[in-house]
């Protein structure tokens, strides 16, 4: 009995030293070197995200198999990831977070084999999948099996899409091939000067191109955050990441077949905003800020926008309204007249799937003078890429409010969740403009030759332009028509809204039967 005892402890205290070392992943000297490059680890980033004690941890025991290029001699607990499931605000999450201190975090079979295994968990389970990458990329010395582990995670990134939310936290590394597997997930936030993604790095390029950039012009947090919009949010630092990836999940559901979280405060559903009625300028080509509009109407002034720094001439984003999470896409007046252009139309068309896929409902603030013309924007293909936003209007099937503000010209119109492509509840402004374009183009077409002869050219185009916008420059022929359902006051348009997302709770509308759609990539 006294002698099984003593085994008993013996395997205990072994059990005990293993997960020890597995905690302490690739060391003391590793985590000071961490630090001091202002990163936190793996697993000081995981106790900051997940909810005090709900972190259960799997696969800490899990070690390569590999003897090569000296692999034999070190084989540490983990395998440079930790992985397992927690609450979010008490919202179950899958998670994994590589742990730069074990081999930098480097990617091969195990160490991918865990993160597929919290992907397929969380795929019966519908949990949303969070990944904090941190990583020097594919095992030099596993080889290929790194380049199969990164594929089984890219394929489970793809089947995930849509089912339910994926957000990537890049705090560290992330190049080559890596960068596929947070660029198929929803949402990518990236810390400043100590993140950085691209396909092939400085020194490639450098030889390849001739450009000397350094990484974090090539591909660091701010470079994706304004100029490609790989980065939907930026951090100055781990935790303040840690901190929006909080923020972003409470206005998420857990899947595609849940709906968003309800999140009830004491802002008046029939709050008046009489500042409202002022905020559109006299003058129609003068701008004003369409987050202030927003931020009105929202619960408690609060707006989450995506993409801040991209493509500025459009604002997508989260409030509440009543309570419930709202997708907003809004054009904005202040940035390039809040013209539709090749980066504008691709931000909210992801962002207008992104919430058709999870049960978001749309508000749309439309003032918009058109697409932008020009030579860059139509070799660079305007026509796909405002399609896009187009193609992710018309197939949204989620409650769709739209409220023209000003203007509503042309095509872009049509695009900006018109009554046509099943906007359910449209309303405008007073100061609703909705016309084929502008007073001065479209009279300089119907009336050029009148202008020439007449007299008094200058003057005779103002009257005309005058007479032009007496007639069109107004929504009351939309209306006659049942493109818009009502003309609203601007300072009661909050109490509007949550009437009608309230009346649209129980929407059902579907697509026809097919595999999938070939939206214009
Ligand atoms: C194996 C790696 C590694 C890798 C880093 N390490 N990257 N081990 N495979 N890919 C190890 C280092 O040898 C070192 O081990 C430890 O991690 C820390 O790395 P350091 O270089 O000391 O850190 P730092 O100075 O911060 O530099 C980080 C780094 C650099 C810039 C990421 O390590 C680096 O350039 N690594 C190689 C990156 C790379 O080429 N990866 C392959 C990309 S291609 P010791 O024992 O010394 O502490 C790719 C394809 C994916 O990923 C394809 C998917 C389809």
């Amino acid at each position: 009995m006294g002698n099984s005892n003593n085994v008993n402890i013996d395997k205990l205290n072994t059990l005990r030293r293993v997960r020890e070392e597995s905690l302490l992943g690739g060391g003391q000297d590793k985590i000071t070197s961490q630090h001091a490059k202002g990163k936190l680890t793996a697993r000081e980033r995981i106790d900051l995200l997940i909810d005090n004690g709900t972190f259960i941890e799997i696969d800490a025991f899990a070690q390569h198999h590999s003897s090569d290029f000296g692999l034999d001699k070190t084989k540490p607990y983990g395998d440079g990831v930790v992985t397992g499931y927690g609450e979010i605000a008490g919202q179950k999450v899958a998670i994994f977070s590589q742990d730069f201190t074990v081999l930098g975090g480097s990617l091969a079979e195990m160490h991918g084999k865990k993160i597929c295994k919290i992907m397929d968990m969380a795929m019966k389970l519908g949990m949303p999948v969070i990944g904090l990458n941190d990583s020097g990329g594919a095992r030099v010395q596993e080889g290929v099996i790194s380049l199969g582990a990164y594929a089984d995670i890219f394929l489970r990134n793809t089947l995930a899409s849509g089912v339910v939310p994926q957000v990537s936290i890049i705090m560290g590394p992330c190049a080559g091939g890596a960068v596929y597997s947070p660029a198929i997930t929803d949402f990518i936030i990236m810390v400043k000067n100590t993140s950085y993604m691209f396909v092939t790095g400085p020194k490639v390029v450098k030889t390849v191109t001739h450009e000397d950039l350094s990484s974090e012009e090539l591909g660091g947090a701010e470079t994706h955050s304004t100029k490609s919009g790989v980065a939907h949010f930026t951090a100055s630092n781990d935790l303040e990441a840690l901190e929006i990836l909080k923020k972003l999940m409470s206005y998420l559901p857990a899947n595609n077949a849940e709906e968003p979280p309800f999140v009830p405060n004491d802002d008046p559903t029939d709050r008046v905003a009489e500042d409202l009625c002022h905020i559109i300028p006299e003058n129609p080509n003068h701008p004003y800020d369409m987050r202030d509009i927003i931020k009105k109407i929202a619960d408690l002034g609060d707006f989450f926008e995506v993409h801040k720094d991209y493509a500025q001439n459009i604002l997508c984003g989260f409030i509440r309204l009543a309570g419930k999470s709202i997708g907003v896409i809004a054009n904005q007046p202040a940035v390039l007249a809040g013209v539709l252009d090749i980066d504008s139309s691709k931000k909210a068309g992801r962002f207008v799937r992104f919430c058709d896929a999870f049960n978001i409902p749309i508000l749309t603030l439309v003032d918009v003078p058109g697409f932008l013309p020009g030579a860059h924007q139509e070799w660079n293909g305007i026509i796909t890429n405002g399609a896009k936003l187009l193609y992710a209007y018309c197939e949204a099937t989620v409650p769709k409010v739209t409220v023209i503000t000003r203007k509503a010209y042309g095509g872009a119109y049509d695009v900006m969740s018109s009554k046509h492509i099943r906007g359910d509840i449209n309303f405008a402004w007073p100061t609703a403009e909705i016309a084929v374009m502008g007073a001065k183009g479209a009279v300089e077409i119907i009336f050029k030759r009148e202008i020439e002869n007449a007299e008094n050219s200058e003057q005779r185009g103002a009257e005309l332009i005058d007479e032009y916008n007496e007639k069109f420059a107004n929504p009351y022929i939309a209306a006659s028509y049942g493109y818009l359902d009502d003309i609203i006051e601007p300072k009661d348009t909050r109490r509007k809204l949550i009437e009608a997302f309230h009346l649209l709770e129980n929407k059902v509308d579907k697509n026809p039967a097919k595999k999938h759609g070939n939206i214009p990539l």
